[in-house]
């Protein structure tokens, strides 16, 4: 594996990687890497020649008092995972490379990027359709993974590919790899180790809590309703806040007061101490 830290660098080296007309993949990351980002890289190298990996803490996704400062950094233990799993390029650009002094351009993509965690966020999402366009323009993959754990993110990422024409990856190259999960049912993030032992055992009735949900759901029960009980089992279980619980169009995300015939999904972000987890799941009789 070959790490580059600068744009000449880069382009050297996917020179190199395309010269036979590989199809080359990105998966996009900022480190702290665990099983979730490893499932993504092997989903990768299954349907790929070469995997490019990147690693950028990009501070134009973070709020003014979000974790930005304290975002788990590993870079060592990351290359080493990334090289274990056959990733021919690691691209780890600092914050100079990625945004040069005079850097005046934001990506916004309106809708999609607006409730959920776009409106407990402000500016996340511009942050991230900014800095994965600039990945996608520097690499120019065939085709890039994201992991469904970040729900919004991907929907967010399919409608600027498919608004900007972007042709690689287009927006049917842009693949959602499904949440890997810990033994007890918690979703996979480098959040979670910011909890307590004690955080940590109380946050697997998320996902706990959010099957019950869906089985009401899907059993017919009111979705208002059910959202409510939701919300007030995640308090009981020791979370100290819910931001949202909502039941949505699996597409556009526009909140559903009803099950209907086009997939739906339940997205939660919940707060346990200082901490915020969010999760999602399919809901209805397709699951998808
Ligand atoms: O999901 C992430 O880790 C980040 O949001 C991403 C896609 C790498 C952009 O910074």
């Amino acid at each position: 594996m070959q790490t580059v830290t600068s744009l000449d660098m880069l382009r050297t080296a996917l020179a190199g990687l395309r010269a036979d007309g590989a199809r080359i993949a990105l998966v996009p990351t900022m480190g702290a890497l665990h099983e979730g980002h490893l499932t993504l890289v092997r989903r990768a190298r299954a349907e790929a020649d070469h995997v490019v990996a990147s690693i950028f803490v990009n501070p134009r996704q973070f709020g003014p008092n979000e974790d930005l400062d304290a975002y788990p950094r590993q870079p060592a233990a990351d290359a080493a995972m990334l090289e274990a799993e056959g990733v021919s390029l690691l691209w780890t650009p600092g914050p100079e490379a990625m945004y040069p002094a005079g850097f005046a351009t934001t990506v916004s993509v309106a809708g999609v990027s607006e409730g959920l965690c776009g409106a407990a966020r402000p500016g996340h999402f511009d942050g991230v359709a900014t800095v994965v366009l600039k990945l996608f323009n520097q690499v120019a993959p065939d085709m890039a993974f994201f992991g469904e754990k970040d729900f919004q993110q991907l929907a967010v990422i399919r409608t600027m590919a498919r608004d900007l024409d972007l042709t690689r990856p287009h927006v049917d190259a842009i693949i959602g790899v499904p949440t890997v999960r810990e033994a007890d049912g918690l979703a996979m993030s480098s959040r979670n180790r910011y909890l307590s032992p004690g955080q940590r055992t109380a946050a697997a009735a998320l996902p706990r809590a959010m099957r019950e949900a869906i089985a009401g759901i899907e059993g017919g029960a009111q979705v208002a309703g059910v959202l409510l009980q939701l919300e007030a089992g995640i308090i009981a279980a020791g979370f100290s806040s819910v931001d949202y619980a909502a039941l949505a169009d699996a597409r556009s995300l526009a909140p559903l007061a009803a099950l209907g015939p086009e997939p739906a999904r339940l997205l939660v972000a919940a707060r346990i101490g200082d901490t915020r987890l969010i999760d999602n799941m399919p809901v209805g009789p397709a699951r998808r």
